[in-house]
């Protein structure tokens, strides 16, 4: 073969390899689209664009590549090194690469007969809900495109006249598209309670006084009452699926009378709406055999033991420690803090002494408030420590005032350290026992 047709034909040959070797949309990036970001990515929903299409993809792709090599999208914080999660939704490195390789190679369509099929996504309640509470009103303005209104929480009654055993809890916002993420807790009903009154939470942003901390218990089951209400024991999150303790077999104990108070966060994205929030349980007829109990931790409030001095980038709280009385499911793990919170790490220190991290958040963002679902057999005597650092320096984007000392409050310029979990429990079995009494650990009280 004379040496032009040899490099001719190789040519041809390497051409070919290289248009199959080639990443294209609908072969390769589309499948992980479907799976990883069309949940939030898609009309109606939380993300402000859709990657339904090529067409509607195609311009992101520079930016797709960024986002998750950065591991910036989707949202998922969870150090892969620790723990194990059942909603994990990180991507792998191979996913990572081949969404980097499709946008540094041009970003090709491909072949329109490779593409998966069309996901069929779920609209409206995605549990057949036994009640509905009717939730709160609320008036989003059109504000800028990815604007955030500041965090506000509304108690509604929750109309549950006799104890009642949930087995679901869905909060349904009618406009996700504005919705960047709700949480709820139960709360025993106290007679200063303005039903439906939104409590705003930047109220005096600026303010400069320091919050003199409540006492409150530093640790044990959500809904202490009080000034501390637990807002977090059950969340809707963008493409998150709602909370459901059948898949842990298990139902959830809402006492007779019970208020429920929302925390709404809101992004609006140019066009005011009223939203309407629904609130759908199922229920368990019977008493379970085995129950969930959704618990807060706290680290001691008091200003002699949580004070963030000014211009520090990595403070350190003061841990939060607590012994299991009994076996119990860890199931749940919801790190909470505020703009100044940097990282969350729950470990668990076994009776026979060896510790196991079991959820590391390196980097904490308080835009998204991520609940990671586990499912570890804790035997009694175990212990749960949780670490926290702080971030109260100019480093710190979020970081309205780096120039203060930052005490311990539910306001957004105070802080808090909370990791919130969910243990299930078997039997007839008191929450308040769950936990043995508190040790040495100064609580402030
Ligand atoms: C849980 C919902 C959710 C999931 C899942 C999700 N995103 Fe997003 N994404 C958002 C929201 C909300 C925004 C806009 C606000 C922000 O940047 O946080 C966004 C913004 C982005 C941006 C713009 C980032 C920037 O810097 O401006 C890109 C790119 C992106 N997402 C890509 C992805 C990709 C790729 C995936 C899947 C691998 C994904 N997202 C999964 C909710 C999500």
């Amino acid at each position: 073969m004379p040496v032009k047709t040899l490099v001719a034909a190789l040519t041809f040959a390497a051409a070919a390899i290289a248009a199959e070797n080639q990443v294209t949309f609908h072969k390769d990036v589309e499948p992980i689209l479907q799976k990883h970001c069309q949940t939030c990515h898609r009309p109606g929903q939380a993300a402000p664009m859709s990657f339904l299409t090529y067409r509607e993809a195609r311009p992101w792709a520079k930016a797709m590549k960024t986002a998750v090599a950065l591991r910036k999208m989707p949202p998922w914080f969870a150090d892969p090194q620790a723990g194990h999660f059942l909603n994990d939704r990180s991507l792998k490195a191979a996913e990572i690469e081949t969404i980097a390789k499709w946008a540094d190679g041009g970003a090709a369509e491909g072949n329109s007969k490779e593409a998966p099929a069309a996901v069929a996504w779920p609209e409206g309640w995605q549990i057949q809900p036994d009640i509905i509470v009717p939730g709160p009103t609320f008036n989003v303005p059109a504000g800028n495109k990815n604007n955030v209104v500041e965090w506000v929480s509304v108690t509604v009654p929750s109309g549950f006249t006799k104890d009642t055993w949930i087995t679901s809890v869905q909060i349904k916002p009618e406009y996700p598209a504005v919705t960047h993420h709700m949480c709820l807790g139960f709360n025993p009903h106290t007679p200063d309670v303005k039903y439906f009154d939104p409590v705003w939470q930047n109220k005096a942003r600026d303010e400069e006084g320091a919050a003199i901390p409540g006492k409150g218990p530093t640790f044990g089951p959500a809904s202490p009452g009080g000034r501390f209400r637990s807002m977090a024991e059950d969340c809707y999150l963008p493409g998150n699926p709602a909370a459901d303790y059948r898949i842990f077999d298990a139902a959830k104990l809402v006492p007779a009378g019970s208020d429920i108070t929302l925390n709404l966060h809101y992004t609006p994205n140019g066009a005011p709406v009223t939203d309407h929030v629904q609130i759908g349980f199922t229920v368990a007829k019977e008493p379970p055999r085995r129950r969930y109990v959704s618990m807060i931790g706290s680290s001691p409030q008091d200003p002699e033991h949580f004070a963030i001095p000014p211009n520090e980038g990595n403070w350190q709280s003061p841990p939060v420690e607590v012994t299991f009385n009994q076996d119990v499911e860890l199931v749940f793990m919801m790190p909470h803090m505020h703009v100044r919170g940097k990282d969350m790490t729950y470990t668990l220190v076994y009776p026979d002494g060896k510790k196991e991290v079991v959820l590391n958040v390196p980097h904490y963002d308080f835009n998204w408030q991520l609940g990671y679902n586990t499912s570890l057999k804790v035997p009694k005597g175990t212990k749960l420590r949780v670490d926290a650092h702080f971030d109260n320096s100019v480093n710190n984007k979020f970081n309205p005032n780096p120039n203060r000392t930052v005490y311990y409050g539910e306001m957004t310029w105070e802080e808090m350290m909370n990791p919130f979990f969910g243990v299930v429990v078997e039997g007839d079995v008191d929450p308040n026992k769950i936990l043995a009494p508190r040790g040495s650990v100064p609580n402030g009280a």
